[in-house]
């Protein structure tokens, strides 16, 4: 049975994310308590199924349509929304199997010096949201203490230092990475505000990969 919500948000509220042991009911019932679901995309599923998609077949600016089945980049989720949701929920989806790890990297502003924060925070990217809507905003915004990164829907300005992505690499090269294995039951509640994800290349024993996500506003 999922612990005690408030366990899990003070879990989440140390060191970014949480590892639980859930049925597909207790998933559900876990989303609904942190807050109100949101789709990815416009009229999209509650609970996306995320299977390996190449290139071809992904949908526009998703990372998939950039990334296929290779490796992808440490990012956010729902970065192209305007307020994106604040918890990431992940899952194995009953009967499917995977060898690739989802990894994390808790991403602290506390860690950065001043002049990165101020960076990260004054450099704005350009956002497509759905649609053709778009607009900028920054990797951090601090009012929030948010962190917005997805290379697939935001493109860095041009014309200015762009030091972003860089600070953004370096940060990451120095922060520990935590590895999820996807064994029956696991289920990842990160913060999606501070916790970026990614994963390795998937290889030919994912062909059965699916994961289930909720995203909690
Ligand atoms: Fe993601």
């Amino acid at each position: 049975m999922v612990r005690d919500v408030e366990a899990i948000r003070g879990e989440i509220a140390r060191r970014g994310f949480a590892v639980l042991d859930t049925t597909l009911g207790e998933f559900e019932i876990l989303a609904g308590v942190l807050g109100g679901s949101v789709s990815v995309r416009h009229r999209g599923p509650a609970i996306d199924r995320l299977v390996p998609t190449d290139v071809a077949a992904a949908a526009p600016h998703s990372l998939s349509a950039v990334f296929g089945l290779g490796e992808f980049p440490f990012h956010t989720d729902a970065a192209h929304h305007s307020a994106p949701p604040r918890y990431l929920l992940l899952r194995l989806a009953e009967g499917s199997t995977t060898d690739t790890p989802t990894l994390i990297v808790d991403g602290r502003p506390s860690e950065l010096s001043c002049a990165d924060v101020k960076t990260l925070t004054r450099e704005t990217w350009l956002v497509r949201g759905g649609g053709t809507r778009t607009f900028y905003a920054p990797i951090l915004d601090t009012s929030r203490m948010m962190l917005r990164f997805d290379p697939g829907c935001m493109t860095e300005p041009t014309g200015t230092r762009l030091t972003g992505r860089q600070l953004l690499r370096d940060w990451l090269a120095r922060s520990s990475v935590e590895e999820i294995r996807w064994v029956p039951g696991a289920t990842l509640v990160a913060d999606n505000w501070r916790v970026l994800h990614s994963r390795p290349a998937l290889g030919p024993n994912d062909k059965s990969r699916a994961l289930l996500r909720k995203l909690v506003v």
